[in-house]
């Protein structure tokens, strides 16, 4: 009989930012292929909400509350998760933000928040995943950049609220920071048997983006921009979510899968 290379059968996964938008649907996704889950969220209730919608359809699901941004705390949920699962297989770093905090006052205010949990967080994660996966000898590690670490978001008129557009500097600095930093990664883990890869995806339907969904004309002319007519859901990432998690994908480390429907070729 032919192997499946995309069989995910009794591996481990930790999603942080598990609880909301790409994190959640990722979460589903490999749960429903069977890999236990950890939804790794700061918004701990929200993960403890999707980890018991996953256990009610039969899947294997475990709620962690972890705060990217502090190394401790993630040292402390992947402890958590290893205790749990006893291995893990799959570290994906989707937890982030694109915006300030109400107390954020100045742009550096916002800076530091967001390279904080987008750069650093992912950072803090990555070690974490990979001092458990070099005693495996095997692990991948997807982080979730975003296509603002190519290209800059071209925000339409009327602005976005000021907080998101104050935030836009640090976001694609930190993306562009995760894109580099999974090959350096990739580069020094490979020896190890972990591979490091990181998707890039365009603009997509979630809690992150509800303030630009809000605006019809800023999804119109985005629509406009994207060769195939239209922003992404989050169901869109399952194929490369299967793909990268498993044994398919054992051949590619240190690679950016973009997948903006077009948006950044022009
Ligand atoms: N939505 C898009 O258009 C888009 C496009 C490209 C890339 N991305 C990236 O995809 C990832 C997921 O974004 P999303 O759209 O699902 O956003 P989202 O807001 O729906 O989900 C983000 C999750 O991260 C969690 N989080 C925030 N700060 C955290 C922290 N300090 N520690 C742990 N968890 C924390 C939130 O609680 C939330 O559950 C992010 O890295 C984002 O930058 C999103």
């Amino acid at each position: 009989m032919r192997p499946d290379v995309f069989d995910l059968t009794g591996k481990t996964a930790i999603i942080t930012g598990g609880a909301s938008g790409l994190g959640k649907r990722m979460a589903e996704t490999l749960a429903a292929a069977g890999v236990s889950v950890a939804i790794a969220d700061i918004n701990e209730p929200g993960a403890q909400q999707i980890a018991n919608e996953i256990t009610a359809k039969g899947g294997n699901a475990l709620p962690v509350e972890m705060d990217v941004s502090d190394p401790e705390s993630v040292m402390g949920s992947v402890a958590q998760v290893l205790s749990a699962y006893g291995t893990l297989d799959i570290g994906i770093n989707a937890a982030g933000v694109a915006a300030g905090r109400e107390e954020d006052k100045t742009p550096v205010d916002i800076w530091n928040h967001v390279i904080n949990i987008d750069l650093n967080g992912v950072y803090y994660c990555c070690l974490e995943y990979a001092s458990v996966m070099k005693k495996q000898r095997h692990g991948k590690i997807i982080n979730i950049a975003s296509m603002s670490a190519t290209v800059v978001n071209n925000f339409p008129q009327p602005p976005v609220e000021d907080s998101r557009l104050l935030g836009i500097p640090a976001y694609c600095a930190a993306k562009a920071g995760v894109k580099q930093l999974t090959k350096v990664l990739a580069a020094q883990l490979s020896q190890h048997g972990i591979r490091v890869n990181c998707i890039s995806p365009g603009y997509m339907n979630t809690e992150m983006t509800t303030e630009i969904f809000r605006m019809p004309e800023v999804i119109e002319q985005i629509e406009k921009e994207t060769p195939l007519g239209k922003v992404g859901q989050p169901k869109d990432l399952d194929g490369l979510i299967l793909y990268l998690s498993s044994g398919a994908s054992d051949f590619m480390t240190g690679s950016e899968l973009m997948i903006d429907g077009g948006y950044s070729i022009w």
